[in-house]
């Protein structure tokens, strides 16, 4: 018999901030801005909304109450917590998602998250003071390469900082780091934002208020409405913004109090995540962006995405406000980024040392140092292709999500029977779930779900038949090996 994991989060805060820090990440602040531009502006809201409606919230719940069910069982790792909802010992296989696509987005994810440390040691230094915007440009795209030191080195470091606060376990590591680095976060992002939507034309140079920034993101563009490519953004942004379909939220949730409430926990850190989505996230890098550059290079600006406007514009807006504002606000920016991506980045790693500590013992410094080291070899490809970057990105950061939340939701409300779904769901309840949930997460979500699988799948062949440059082939083969990895580890069990 191997020793149970008998721990737990130690407050009911600290759980809601970590699982907050596990959602709040460098989507919110960097890929909702620009997918709300090219989607239609606060049109793009509609499908959003819609999307968190009927499948964002009912997953959060599913995810949250699978992960309770798992803690009353002491069992803290996805391919067993499957296993109390099916007989069939083979469905413990389809765990194996939560172990590959965590380490996957874990080994790019990892690696954006150390550009936000370098680039905040760079705002203390004042790195980029008197340089003129090519130069701040061209030294990014240096600081990407693999013969750049000082980036392999932050790297390095924030890999290493993961498997320290890892191997420290619940309470000590990541409760600890969520209860001192979110508030924090959220300190920041308002200071940014009430910075950024106040200054007026002729501040610091500014071509026009920033406030101007803020009613272009905002402006409605209602013309793509029902175009496919809109919803299927707008779906894939609750998926990585919510970090559904990873086993994050089970994981997490397993370390719960079997007697805790997870219907209002789960939407305190669902909404927690929206605010900081919506309300900050619109309100920060837009409007300086456009208030700096102006309206008319917007849109060849967003082009370079949400990473090319943070790293290769704002450190140089910044660096031309004067030292004190300048450190500042680049303090601020790099801080609240790098605070979103390692409570992030963490949650990633959970599901694998709970799983290494389940099954076999491992302690967590164990388990915490073999998933520093893949994610850090996994992230060696990354740094030399973008290519690698992009297909890691696309079949572990976007289509395996989908998936396995069709397979999840079908498991839990048809397989399992969505009466003992729905009584999981609201045990404990401190509110009252409104009962058409029930319907929506025993029709309407599934439906939803398959529906947009099916509209990914023509872009995904295209994808796979067109892209076949040998970058491409070698991250899809690393996948498949991980892949195999993962269930051999199962098969072990
Ligand atoms: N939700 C995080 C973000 O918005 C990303 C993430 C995905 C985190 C999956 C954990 C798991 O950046």
């Amino acid at each position: 018999m191997l020793p149970t994991n008998k721990e737990h989060w130690g407050t009911k805060i600290g759980l809601v901030l970590a699982m907050a820090g596990n959602a709040v990440g460098l989507g919110n602040f960097l890929r909702f801005p620009v997918q709300a531009i090219q989607n239609g502006g606060s049109a793009f809201i509609i499908p959003y909304f819609i999307c968190f409606l009927l499948m964002g919230i009912p997953l959060l719940w599913v995810e949250w109450s699978m992960g309770r069910f798992g803690a009353k069982h002491n069992q803290h790792n996805l391919p067993s917590i499957l296993q109390l909802f099916v007989q069939y010992r083979w469905i413990r296989f389809l765990g194996v998602f939560s172990l590959f696509t965590n380490i996957v987005v874990a080994a790019y994810y990892t690696y954006i998250e150390s550009w936000t440390l370098a680039y905040l040691y760079y705002a203390l230094i004042q790195k980029f003071s008197g340089q003129t915007l090519q130069e701040v440009q061209h030294y990014f795209d240096s600081f990407r390469s693999w013969n750049h030191y000082e980036g392999i080195l932050f790297w390095l470091i924030t890999c290493l900082l993961n498997v320290y606060i890892l191997s420290k376990g619940i309470q000590k590591g990541i409760e600890a780091t969520a209860k001192l680095l979110m508030p924090m976060l959220i300190l920041f992002a308002i200071s940014l934002a009430i910075f950024a939507l106040s200054f007026q034309k002729g501040d610091f140079g500014a071509i026009h208020a920033g406030i101007v920034g803020f009613d272009y993101l905002w402006t409605p563009d209602f013309s793509g409405i029902w175009k496919p490519k809109v919803w299927l953004a707008a779906a894939g942004q609750i998926f990585f913004t919510l970090a559904l379909g990873m086993g994050t939220i089970q994981c997490y949730a397993a370390y719960m109090k079997k007697e805790e409430d997870i219907a209002l926990n789960a939407m305190a850190s669902g909404w927690l995540n929206e605010f900081v989505e919506i309300v900050l996230g619109a309100s920060i890098i837009i409007p300086i962006c456009v208030g700096f550059l102006g309206l008319n290079k917007i849109h060849e600006w967003a082009q370079l995405g949400g990473m090319g406007l943070s790293f290769k514009v704002l450190p140089y807006l910044f660096s031309q406000w004067g030292i004190l504002l300048g450190t500042l606000t680049g303090l601020f920016w790099f801080g609240a980024l790098f605070f979103a991506g390692i409570t992030s980045s963490l949650a990633m790693g959970l599901p694998i040392t709970s799983f290494l500590s389940d099954h076999f013992a491992w302690p967590p410094k164990k388990g915490a140092f073999l998933f520093g080291t893949l994610i850090f070899l996994l992230g060696i490809p990354c740094i030399l292709s973008p290519k690698i970057f992009d297909e890691f990105d696309f079949w572990a950061g976007s289509f395996s999500l989908v998936l396995f939340a069709v397979i999840e939701i079908i498991l839990f409300s048809w397989v399992w029977g969505i009466d003992k779904a729905w009584n999981e769901i609201n045990l404990n309840a401190k509110i009252k779930i409104p009962y058409p949930f029930k319907f929506i997460i025993h029709k309407v979500t599934p439906v939803f779900l398959i529906t947009i699988f099916i509209a990914n799948i023509p872009g995904l062949i295209q994808k796979l038949i067109e892209e076949t440059t040998i970058d491409v082939v070698i991250a899809r083969l690393l996948m498949v090996l991980l892949f195999l990895l993962g269930l051999w580890a199962i098969y072990k069990t």
